[in-house]
């Protein structure tokens, strides 16, 4: 298939197209997948061409390092060393949303700018099998970043992606909604203590049990490690987001959580699995130019429902200054 610049093919995911897609990646070309926690733009993480091509189709700043996607335990041994705690929560956590940042192994084939530099590797091996099976085809680790202009909402379906990246991306394969909905929690496991650098698909406390300890935790202590992504401002819809609200103001939309009358609910049953998977559709469909703001009800700090706050509160941090929150510089946004 010819790709023209400035043109996405979206095409649904099946042996034929995931096939495709490995050679466009191995082509040194983007491709975006879905995963079960939200739909990644990927290339050739052992590839700096791929990997500047990410920074760039994303507005993303390049001291952000990118999550390594392998396709399994293994492989993930050729990037990084995995140390025994990192191989007991892959046993435990793997293939899912759960991201392991470790010490980069001498030799590793990954890009140095998808790391930014680091002496670190994020590392994840997603539970989806289109993206397992693209891995696969590709024969090497993927860079995929959410596949979103930066600092907007993360995409959720194939037709999101295309919206945001469309004439970005070579190919868009479509393998319909995502199942979890927010991204993978990302623990460090480089220092002395796991330490937790962004709440995600896994729970906090299935980590701490699996670990038989808390994560150090950003909030704990300042020198506990930073993600370089976290910035304040981030999956931001084009209007002000309220959080805690009990009901709408003039000219808000509500988005519910639990048995409450609302424009859209994330989960009327109070669910958080299921408020996670509709997250970020229900705030991309509230961001209508009819309505002045969008309003949200509280949801529960505990299990997802601390990824689905830290979502949130980035999407109503203000918009201005995206401030690094560590380094203090400034920048248009994380992911
Ligand atoms: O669920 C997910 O994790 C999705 C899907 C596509 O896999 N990916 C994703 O990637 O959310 P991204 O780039 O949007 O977020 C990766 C996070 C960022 O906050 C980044 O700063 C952090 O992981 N990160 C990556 N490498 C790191 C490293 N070596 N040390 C510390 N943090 C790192
Ligand atoms: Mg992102």
């Amino acid at each position: 298939m010819l790709y023209l610049p400035g043109m996405s093919t979206t095409l649904a995911a099946t042996p034929a197209t995931i096939a495709e897609a490995a050679a466009a990646l191995a082509a040194g070309k983007l491709v975006a997948f879905p995963t079960e926690t939200v739909y990644g733009l990927g290339g050739d993480a052992t590839c700096d061409r791929a990997v500047a091509a990410i920074f760039e189709a994303k507005g993303r700043p390049s001291f952000n390092p990118l999550i390594a996607h392998v396709a399994s335990v293994e492989q993930a041994a050729t990037l990084v060393e995995m140390t025994e705690p990192a191989r007991h929560l892959a046993r435990l956590f793997w293939p899912g949303p759960l991201t392991l940042v470790l010490p980069r192994r001498a030799g590793s084939p990954v890009s140095l700018l998808a790391s930014a530099g680091l002496d670190s590797i994020a590392v994840r091996m997603p539970d989806h099998p289109v993206a397992l099976a693209l891995i696969q085809a590709a024969g090497r680790p993927l860079a995929a970043p959410s596949a979103n202009r930066s600092g907007a909402v993360s995409p959720t379906t194939a037709e999101h992606v295309a919206r945001c990246l469309g004439g970005r991306v070579a190919i868009i394969l479509d393998g319909g909604p995502c199942r979890v909905g927010v991204e993978s929690t990302v623990v460090d496991l480089t220092g002395e203590r796991p330490a937790l650098l962004r709440p995600g698909g896994v729970a906090v406390e299935a980590l701490e049990a699996a670990l038989g300890a808390p994560l150090l935790r950003s909030a704990d202590s300042p020198d506990a490690p930073r993600s370089p992504g976290q910035l304040e401002s981030h999956y931001a819809p084009s209007l002000p987001v309220r959080l805690n609200a009990v009901a709408a103001a003039p000219g808000e939309a509500l988005l519910g959580f639990g048995p409450v009358d609302a424009t859209l609910n994330l989960s009327p049953s109070g669910d958080l699995e299921e408020a996670a998977a509709n997250l970020f559709a229900m705030l991309r469909a509230l961001d209508r130019p009819d309505l002045a703001g969008i309003a949200v009800a509280a949801i529960p700090e505990h299990g997802l429902g601390l990824a689905i706050n830290d979502r949130l509160r980035r999407a109503a941090a203000p918009r201005g200054a995206k401030q690094h929150r560590r380094t203090g510089e400034t920048a248009r946004s994380d992911e």
